[in-house]
């Protein structure tokens, strides 16, 4: 028996210095990453390396506790980490220690045009993730928004490619530098929720390449995400997770990249993900991990060589290169939660990110010497916005609901009433409400949408562009007895606005997290001067869309093709005529700034050139006020058509009042490329051009013309 226990105890001791080798080898940060991977491949058996390309649990694939590697934990979401559900099934885990900062949606992020804010939404990301123990978070979503109705635009960041790439690249870095891998989804062309797990998306290469993928290759390129997540329809003709063109030609090939492509949960739909460039399946469905396609089946097809080894070793460097700079990183720091500093962020991002659409009469800023008593009204005044909507929700440490963040702002002098007026699925009373309204000082209505189904919530999308439950007929009323009114829109989506007329002053407010009353009231009372844009366009009529007036959506039911190619959002609108009810990137202030003196670097330009153009603002009013500038460029005349304008640059600057201020952009030949589907290649084309320096798309301030040689 001692000889037994002996040989028991040098065994253990052996396998810990072989393994403490091994570990040596791959944790010692001192060694190339790459070497660290082999080190650790090596050792794998067939078995280990299959178990890494699948999920384990509801939201972690497999490690090898043999080498100390762990799983690969993840979480939702985009605006923020998840509550924890049990290992197996997506019931809550009921922790009391998982509620987190809600960050506001990305929508409301874009719509600050500040990639400074963005930088630090990701740092928050990140540092919550890492405290949760969490290694990838399944966002940022940059799905491009293509129809108003998609019931996750709330998720992402708008209509402009250039918009989205510039604001995806300091979040994905504000993640990654804590320690925690991004996932950037969904990739790609899941542009609407209808039939999403089947239906199949085909539009043309200069719609592909000039518009949907722009926002992932910067996301790749630019920030190095680490991850990526495919998409749940199909692309001309096959599923994104067995997708070769879009997962091993354009993401691993064209991009070079060098990270992890994880399903979307149940996407993968047969064995050929595996050689079509899928490296971790997940999944929600009921059956047995091992039942997956990247499992059992993926091992006999390697034990009996129809796929080679080295598709797995890819999928398990990947893997391995991602634990590395996350779960296995040296002196990886531990995060931090719901700290003062997170809760402010987020407040700050609601603040630049609500969009100031009207204020006539200047009923904006609340003047509380002459206002005394305000009726609050609506719904959406009351309701938590941080829960539901789908897998982008959220278990709040708190949310400062708009009434709360106008009763704290509006202080003891001036008293706030409440009436909701109109209650989503059921009927209230709205004269009460119009009774309030009538006898007070002003009137704040509250409105919008929500994340029931059917309204900005994952798995539906919207059947029309209407606010419901009788919100319309509501602020009519309200308006025929006090017209000091304020309508306020909580959405992720455009909405029409048949009362616009009568209303003297609108914001749209959208889903903007845990601070999101005090940042509204923050607006609302002047204590900030708001300074968001519009990150897509609110259409005059759901029918202006080009996606609807062509009849290109919702499909039919197998096929949904994108007949308006290149001509999404603005770029449809300005060269059509169709006049938005506010276009991409309006947004008013409550001071003015004034643009001059336009000065461009040359009036000719050859391609390896930098064009640089110079202008002044200045703040000529009353007020500290922040402003987006926006450049945008016009082929004058080009062998094929071309949008009638393009953003390709902006910049925002903060400016007291009566300060000026000189603003240099520069624009280089990719600025003026299209996609050239004969070279197979961007290409710009010589000729005129002309530069429009705007305070929207719309609203052009300056204008300059300029020769490409
Ligand atoms: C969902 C979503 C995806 C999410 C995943 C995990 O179906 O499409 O965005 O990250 O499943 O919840």
């Amino acid at each position: 028996m001692q000889k037994i226990i002996q040989s028991l105890i040098v065994a253990f001791v052996l396998n810990i210095s072989i393994n403490s080798q091994s570990i040596v080898n791959y944790t010692n940060s001192a060694l190339p990453l790459e070497d660290r991977v082999e080190a650790i491949l090596k050792e794998l058996t067939l078995k280990e390396k299959v178990m890494m390309c699948h999920a384990v649990a509801k939201f972690s694939s497999g490690g090898v506790p043999r080498l100390g590697i762990p799983e690969l934990t993840m979480d939702d979401g985009p605006h923020g980490v998840r509550a924890e559900v049990l290992r197996d099934s997506w019931n809550a885990a009921g922790w009391n220690n998982d509620s987190c900062t809600v960050m506001p949606a990305l929508t409301c992020l874009a719509a600050t045009w500040n990639t400074d804010l963005a930088k630090l939404y990701g740092n928050v990301i990140g540092n919550e993730a890492r405290w949760r123990n969490k290694s990838i978070m399944l966002g940022p979503g940059v799905n491009i928004y293509r129809i108003p109705l998609n019931g996750r635009n709330f998720e992402y960041m708008g209509e402009d490619p250039y918009l989205a790439s510039r604001m995806v690249v300091p979040y994905i870095q504000g993640v990654q530098e804590k320690g925690v891998a991004s996932c950037v989804k969904h990739y790609m062309a899941n542009n609407q929720e209808y039939m999403r797990g089947s239906i199949n998306v085909e539009m043309d290469d200069r719609a592909l390449y000039e518009i949907y993928l722009p926002a992932f290759k910067a996301a790749i390129i630019e920030a190095n995400a680490l991850s990526i997540m495919c998409a749940y329809n199909k692309f001309r003709g096959s599923y994104c997770s067995e997708n070769d063109f879009l997962q091993n030609q354009i993401l691993k090939k064209d991009w070079g990249f060098k990270g992890v492509v994880i399903s979307d949960w149940g996407a993968v739909h047969s064995p050929k993900s595996a050689i079509n460039g899928m490296d971790i399946e997940m999944g929600s469905h009921p059956s047995k991990y091992s039942d997956y396609y990247l499992a059992d089946t993926f091992y006999l097809a390697l034990k009996k060589e129809d796929i080679p080894m080295s598709v797995v070793d890819d999928k398990v460097r990947r893997i391995l290169r991602v634990i590395l700079q996350t779960a296995l990183k040296e002196n990886r720091q531990w995060g931090a939660f719901t700290t003062t500093e997170h809760f402010a962020a987020s407040r700050k991002i609601a603040q630049e990110g609500i969009v100031l659409l009207k204020n006539e009469k200047a009923i904006l800023p609340i003047d509380t010497k002459k206002v005394k008593t305000i009726a609050v009204i609506g719904e959406n005044a009351d309701r938590k916005m941080s829960l539901g909507g789908g897998s982008a929700e959220l278990k709040a440490k708190y949310e400062i609901s708009p009434l709360q963040g106008i009763i704290n702002a509006a202080g003891s002098s001036v008293k706030v009433t409440y009436i909701p007026g109109y209650a989503t699925r059921r009927n209230t009373n709205a004269q009460n409400a119009v009774a309030l309204a009538k006898k007070s000082d002003m009137v704040i209505f509250v409105g919008g949408l929500n994340h029931d189904y059917l309204e900005d919530c994952e798995g539906g999308d919207r059947l029309s562009m209407d606010l419901l439950w009788g919100q319309n007929d509501l602020i009519d009323q309200i308006m025929s007895v006090n017209s000091n009114t304020v309508v306020v829109l909580i959405s992720g989506n455009a909405v029409a606005m048949p009362w616009l007329n009568k209303v003297p002053a609108v914001l749209q407010a959208w889903y903007a997290g845990s601070e999101a009353g005090n940042a509204l009231a923050d607006v609302l009372f002047g204590k900030v001067n708001p300074s968001g844009k519009l990150p897509f366009t609110f259409p005059a009529k759901l029918s202006d869309c080009p996606a609807i007036a062509k009849g290109a959506y919702p499909g039919n039911d197998t096929n949904v093709i994108y007949k308006e190619g290149i001509y999404v959002g603005y770029r449809y609108y300005d060269t059509y005529k169709v006049n938005p009810l506010f276009c991409f990137g309006y947004g008013l202030s409550y001071t003015q700034f004034e643009y001059s003196n336009i000065i461009l670097s040359k009036p000719l330009i050859k391609t390896s050139d930098t064009l640089i153009v110079s202008f002044t603002i200045k703040n000529t009013g009353a007020l500290m006020g922040g402003e987006v500038a926006q450049l945008y460029i016009k082929d004058v005349l080009s062998s094929l058509d071309r949008p009638e304008k393009e953003l390709k640059a902006f910049t925002k600057v903060f400016l007291n009042a009566g300060e000026s201020k000189n603003i240099s952009m520069k624009i280089s030949k990719e600025a003026l490329s299209y996609y050239s589907t004969t070279k197979k290649g961007w290409f710009a084309e010589p000729g005129d051009f002309e530069v429009m320096i705007g305070a929207s798309s719309k609203d052009i301030r300056l204008k300059a013309a300029f020769i490409l040689q």
